[in-house]
């Protein structure tokens, strides 16, 4: 990193303190090859018209084929898909083997067992430096039938929320804590 006052290591440990759900962005290639990868960056984007948006590594080797698919899928992985997120987040060959899919409404492959799926229309592609960011327009959800746990990522690990209904409620004089 060029002409910043800090070094990549803290950038990224900056970075990690904010806490992320997991979500494996899924598609197929025009030759009709299974696409499919981890990524911390999901977010919503906008209500009306339905707007998402993930973020991908220029040096990914699926990076290219991303470019190109009209459709895909984010799949939100619960915290029972560890494996499934790290499976994804490896640059292998055999991604997608003993997967157990469905079909999505564009035939896309969507994971078994997801919280929560959305099937989106590419809508745009922005630079976002060493990455790009997908903006993609949601045409379907599936939503799993119980809320289920969600998969976290903080600091460069995953997490579980502990039990239902046990969120942490911070105290009033907390709001705005003095961190430096
Ligand atoms: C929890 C987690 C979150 C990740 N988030 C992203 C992300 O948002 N964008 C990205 O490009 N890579 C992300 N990665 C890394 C990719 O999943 C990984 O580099 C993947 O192998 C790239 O796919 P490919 O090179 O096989 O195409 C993440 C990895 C993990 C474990």
């Amino acid at each position: 990193m060029q002409d910043v006052p800090f070094d990549q290591a803290r950038f990224r440990q900056a970075l990690g303190r904010f806490a992320t759900g997991v979500a494996v962005v899924t598609g197929l290639a025009p030759d009709g090859t299974r696409l499919g990868i981890t990524v911390s960056s999901f977010n919503s984007v906008s209500l009306v018209p339905p707007l998402i948006l993930f973020s991908i590594a220029c040096r990914a080797n699926s990076f290219p084929a991303w470019q190109a698919a009209q459709h895909y899928a984010v799949n939100i992985l619960s915290e029972a898909q560890e494996a499934l997120s790290d499976r994804f987040a490896r640059p292998l060959p055999d991604k997608w083997d003993g997967v157990e899919t469905i079909a999505g409404r564009r035939g896309l492959p969507i994971l078994q067992g997801a919280l929560a799926v959305l099937e989106c229309e590419a809508h745009a592609r922005h630079d976002g430096g060493d990455h790009e960011i997908f903006v993609g327009r949601v045409e379907e959800l599936l939503i799993g039938g119980a809320p289920g746990r969600p998969l976290v990522f903080f600091s460069g690990r995953y997490r579980r929320l502990t039990a239902d209904g046990e969120a942490h409620v911070a105290p009033s004089d907390s709001l705005f804590p003095r961190i430096w």
